[in-house]
């Protein structure tokens, strides 16, 4: 397996002091933000404005994802606003390949995510499309939740088709990720690994981000 990465959610971060907080993690390899549009989830926070001001802030990219309705018409703006990666959830795209395509052509890595009810099995003809894929081991919409085991066999699955199809497609995990949890994410294939509360509630943030790291290789 490729380079692990781990990529601090700022969803848990002071939204009143976005630079200085995402300055304190040097030592992550992305920044994700989670845009939310109060309709996909229960839950709200910025859109493609505040991120391209986020994205002037600091030399580490960005990764979005998009917990929000229409996909297929909202998802090209965060690319224009400077973001590395772009990921959708599939359970709000229309025209998921499509999709998929636009955002590589503009530049920026293509990312689908699903939830965790949402089957990886329909979708493994579209895994060479992709740059990324994000399994939910929450239910979008908050920081801060218990991870749920029960999406870890998928993740073996998923892993085992990407393996089949001889493609290299980052597997992430986002949603209750902690030093308790990483090993059991990285054991079951997945190498990206979002981490939101576990690194904004630590004393020293940079620090956590490598203790993540070190449980992930281990
Ligand atoms: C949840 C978000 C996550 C969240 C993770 O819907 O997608 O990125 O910030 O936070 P933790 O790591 O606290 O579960
Ligand atoms: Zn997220």
């Amino acid at each position: 397996m490729g380079h692990l990465q781990i990529t601090p959610s700022i969803l848990n971060a002071d939204f009143g002091k976005l630079a200085d907080e995402v300055a304190r993690i040097p030592g992550a390899d992305w920044i994700h933000v989670d845009v939310m549009d109060n309709h996909f989830v229960p839950n709200l926070t910025f859109g493609p404005t505040m991120v391209e001001a986020l994205a002037r802030s600091t030399e580490t990219p960005l990764d979005a994802h998009l917990m929000i309705d229409d996909a297929d018409r909202n998802a090209p703006a965060y690319v224009e606003a400077g973001c590395g990666s772009v990921t959708f959830h599939v359970e709000a795209a229309k025209a998921p390949v499509r999709l998929a395509r636009e955002i590589r052509a503009a530049g920026a890595r293509a990312s689908m995510a699903l939830k965790p009810a949402t089957p990886i099995e329909p979708y493994e003809d579209l895994l060479p499309e992709l740059d990324m894929l994000l399994i939910m081991t929450v239910e979008p919409g908050f920081g801060g939740q218990r991870f749920l085991d029960l999406c870890l066999p998928k993740i073996r699955r998923a892993r085992a088709l990407m393996d089949k199809h001889g493609i290299e497609t980052w597997l992430q995990v986002d949603g209750g990720v902690s030093l308790d949890t990483i090993e059991r994410c990285a054991e079951a294939g997945a190498d990206v690994f979002v981490a939101g509360s576990a690194v904004f509630s630590a004393d020293d943030p940079d620090a956590m981000v490598a203790a993540l790291r070190a449980k992930a290789e281990e």
